[in-house]
Protein backbone atom coordinates (compact mmCIF):
# COMPACT_ATOMS: atom_id res chain seq x y z
CA UNK A 1 0.00 0.00 0.00
CA UNK A 2 2.36 2.35 0.97
CA UNK A 3 4.85 1.65 -2.01
CA UNK A 4 1.65 2.26 -4.21
CA UNK A 5 1.00 5.50 -3.11
CA UNK A 6 4.50 6.33 -3.70
CA UNK A 7 4.19 5.22 -7.32
CA UNK A 8 1.21 7.89 -7.34
CA UNK A 9 3.50 10.66 -5.85
CA UNK A 10 5.96 10.14 -8.32
CA UNK A 11 4.05 9.87 -11.45
CA UNK A 12 1.91 12.63 -10.17
CA UNK A 13 4.66 14.77 -9.86
CA UNK A 14 5.93 13.99 -13.18
CA UNK A 15 2.47 14.94 -14.55
CA UNK A 16 2.69 18.09 -12.95
CA UNK A 17 6.44 18.75 -14.17
CA UNK A 18 5.06 17.78 -17.62
CA UNK A 19 2.04 20.01 -17.43
CA UNK A 20 4.23 23.22 -16.09
CA UNK A 21 6.32 22.79 -18.94
CA UNK A 22 3.56 22.78 -21.35
CA UNK A 23 2.11 25.54 -19.76
CA UNK A 24 5.07 27.65 -20.05
CA UNK A 25 5.85 26.58 -23.57
CA UNK A 26 2.19 27.29 -24.88
CA UNK A 27 2.17 30.73 -23.39
CA UNK A 28 5.76 31.89 -24.73
CA UNK A 29 4.37 30.57 -28.31
CA UNK A 30 1.24 32.50 -28.24
CA UNK A 31 2.98 35.49 -27.07
CA UNK A 32 5.57 34.73 -30.06
CA UNK A 33 2.24 34.57 -32.32
CA UNK A 34 0.53 37.32 -31.02
CA UNK A 35 3.45 39.88 -31.90
CA UNK A 36 3.98 38.13 -35.22
CA UNK A 37 0.14 39.48 -36.04
CA UNK A 38 0.89 42.71 -34.69
CA UNK A 39 3.91 43.37 -37.02
CA UNK A 40 2.62 41.21 -40.21
CA UNK A 41 0.80 43.65 -42.97
CA UNK A 42 -3.16 43.58 -42.94
CA UNK A 43 -4.11 40.28 -45.30
CA UNK A 44 -5.21 40.84 -48.71
CA UNK A 45 -9.13 42.11 -49.02
CA UNK A 46 -11.20 39.54 -50.67
CA UNK A 47 -12.50 40.17 -53.98
CA UNK A 48 -16.02 40.19 -52.81
CA UNK A 49 -15.16 42.43 -50.26
CA UNK A 50 -13.08 44.51 -52.34
CA UNK A 51 -15.94 45.02 -55.04
CA UNK A 52 -19.52 44.44 -52.47
CA UNK A 53 -20.48 47.79 -52.07
CA UNK A 54 -20.54 48.49 -56.37
CA UNK A 55 -23.74 48.96 -58.23
CA UNK A 56 -22.14 46.65 -60.91
CA UNK A 57 -21.73 44.12 -58.46
CA UNK A 58 -24.69 43.84 -56.05
CA UNK A 59 -26.86 43.30 -59.52
CA UNK A 60 -24.49 40.73 -61.13
CA UNK A 61 -24.11 39.10 -57.80
CA UNK A 62 -27.37 38.59 -57.33
CA UNK A 63 -28.32 36.89 -60.94
CA UNK A 64 -25.02 35.04 -60.80
CA UNK A 65 -26.33 33.04 -57.23
CA UNK A 66 -29.65 33.11 -59.08
CA UNK A 67 -28.30 30.74 -61.43
CA UNK A 68 -26.31 27.55 -61.64
CA UNK A 69 -22.64 29.72 -62.26
CA UNK A 70 -21.68 28.47 -58.51
CA UNK A 71 -21.93 24.98 -59.25
CA UNK A 72 -18.89 25.47 -61.67
CA UNK A 73 -17.31 28.52 -60.88
CA UNK A 74 -15.87 30.06 -57.63
CA UNK A 75 -14.71 34.14 -57.80
CA UNK A 76 -11.01 32.88 -56.78
CA UNK A 77 -10.03 29.76 -56.92
CA UNK A 78 -10.79 27.49 -60.18
CA UNK A 79 -13.20 24.60 -59.92
CA UNK A 80 -14.64 23.15 -63.31
CA UNK A 81 -14.25 26.53 -64.62
CA UNK A 82 -12.14 29.02 -64.65
CA UNK A 83 -12.65 31.55 -61.49
CA UNK A 84 -13.85 34.64 -62.47
CA UNK A 85 -10.67 36.65 -61.07
CA UNK A 86 -8.97 34.75 -63.92
CA UNK A 87 -11.66 35.60 -66.22
CA UNK A 88 -11.35 39.44 -65.11
CA UNK A 89 -7.76 39.34 -65.53
CA UNK A 90 -7.57 37.89 -68.96
CA UNK A 91 -10.23 40.10 -70.66
CA UNK A 92 -10.34 43.90 -70.97
CA UNK A 93 -13.70 45.40 -68.95
CA UNK A 94 -15.25 46.45 -72.76
CA UNK A 95 -18.69 46.47 -74.46
CA UNK A 96 -17.55 44.32 -77.33
CA UNK A 97 -16.31 41.80 -75.01
CA UNK A 98 -19.31 41.93 -72.29
CA UNK A 99 -21.37 41.12 -75.75
CA UNK A 100 -19.01 38.03 -76.93
CA UNK A 101 -18.54 36.71 -73.23
CA UNK A 102 -22.74 37.36 -72.54
CA UNK A 103 -22.98 35.11 -75.91
CA UNK A 104 -20.50 32.08 -74.64
CA UNK A 105 -22.72 31.96 -71.48
CA UNK A 106 -26.01 31.54 -73.20
CA UNK A 107 -24.54 28.80 -75.87
CA UNK A 108 -22.50 27.01 -73.62
CA UNK A 109 -19.08 26.07 -75.05
CA UNK A 110 -15.27 24.92 -74.34
CA UNK A 111 -11.57 25.25 -75.77
CA UNK A 112 -10.62 28.96 -74.16
CA UNK A 113 -9.52 27.22 -70.83
CA UNK A 114 -9.70 23.83 -72.09
CA UNK A 115 -11.24 20.77 -73.00
CA UNK A 116 -14.24 21.08 -70.31
CA UNK A 117 -17.13 22.67 -71.65
CA UNK A 118 -19.72 25.23 -70.01
CA UNK A 119 -22.97 23.94 -70.51
CA UNK A 120 -25.11 26.20 -72.44
CA UNK A 121 -28.23 28.63 -70.51
CA UNK A 122 -30.58 29.24 -73.28
CA UNK A 123 -33.13 30.40 -70.71
CA UNK A 124 -31.43 33.47 -69.95
CA UNK A 125 -31.87 36.66 -72.15
CA UNK A 126 -28.74 38.78 -73.19
CA UNK A 127 -29.48 41.34 -70.36
CA UNK A 128 -29.28 38.97 -67.27
CA UNK A 129 -25.95 37.46 -68.70
CA UNK A 130 -24.76 41.11 -69.17
CA UNK A 131 -25.13 41.64 -66.13
CA UNK A 132 -23.10 38.74 -64.80
CA UNK A 133 -20.59 39.08 -67.11
CA UNK A 134 -20.07 42.87 -65.89
CA UNK A 135 -19.93 41.75 -62.39
CA UNK A 136 -17.07 38.96 -63.31
CA UNK A 137 -15.36 41.33 -65.26
CA UNK A 138 -15.10 44.05 -62.39
CA UNK A 139 -13.34 41.26 -60.40
CA UNK A 140 -9.85 42.53 -61.22
CA UNK A 141 -7.34 42.54 -58.36
C1 LIG B 1 -21.25 23.03 -66.05
C2 LIG B 1 -20.28 23.95 -65.50
C3 LIG B 1 -20.49 25.43 -65.76
C4 LIG B 1 -21.58 26.21 -65.44
C5 LIG B 1 -22.88 25.79 -64.81
C6 LIG B 1 -21.21 27.56 -65.81
N1 LIG B 1 -19.97 27.60 -66.35
FE1 LIG B 1 -18.99 29.23 -67.07
N2 LIG B 1 -17.48 28.05 -67.70
C7 LIG B 1 -17.38 26.69 -67.50
C8 LIG B 1 -16.20 26.19 -68.18
C9 LIG B 1 -15.72 24.74 -68.20
C10 LIG B 1 -15.61 27.30 -68.82
C11 LIG B 1 -14.39 27.31 -69.72
C12 LIG B 1 -14.89 27.21 -71.17
C13 LIG B 1 -13.81 27.30 -72.20
O1 LIG B 1 -12.70 26.81 -71.95
O2 LIG B 1 -14.06 27.86 -73.28
C14 LIG B 1 -16.43 28.45 -68.47
C15 LIG B 1 -16.15 29.75 -68.89
C16 LIG B 1 -16.88 30.86 -68.52
C17 LIG B 1 -16.54 32.22 -68.88
C18 LIG B 1 -15.35 32.63 -69.74
C19 LIG B 1 -15.64 32.29 -71.19
C20 LIG B 1 -14.49 32.50 -72.12
O3 LIG B 1 -14.70 32.25 -73.33
O4 LIG B 1 -13.39 32.89 -71.70
C21 LIG B 1 -17.51 33.02 -68.34
C22 LIG B 1 -17.62 34.53 -68.47
C23 LIG B 1 -18.43 32.17 -67.64
N3 LIG B 1 -18.02 30.87 -67.76
C24 LIG B 1 -19.54 32.61 -66.96
C25 LIG B 1 -20.53 31.77 -66.47
C26 LIG B 1 -21.79 32.24 -65.94
C27 LIG B 1 -22.23 33.69 -65.83
C28 LIG B 1 -22.50 31.12 -65.57
C29 LIG B 1 -23.92 31.05 -65.01
C30 LIG B 1 -24.98 31.56 -65.88
C31 LIG B 1 -21.67 29.96 -65.87
N4 LIG B 1 -20.49 30.39 -66.40
C32 LIG B 1 -22.03 28.66 -65.62
C33 LIG B 1 -18.25 25.90 -66.79
C34 LIG B 1 -19.49 26.31 -66.33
Amino acid sequence: MKKRNLVFAIIAGFAFACGGGEKTAESSSEAASTTAEATAPAPEMSLEEKYKDDPIYIKGVEKVKGSDCMTCHMVERKIIGPSYAEVAAKYENTEENVTMLAKKVIEGGAGVWGEVMMSPHPALSEEDAKDMVRYILLLKK
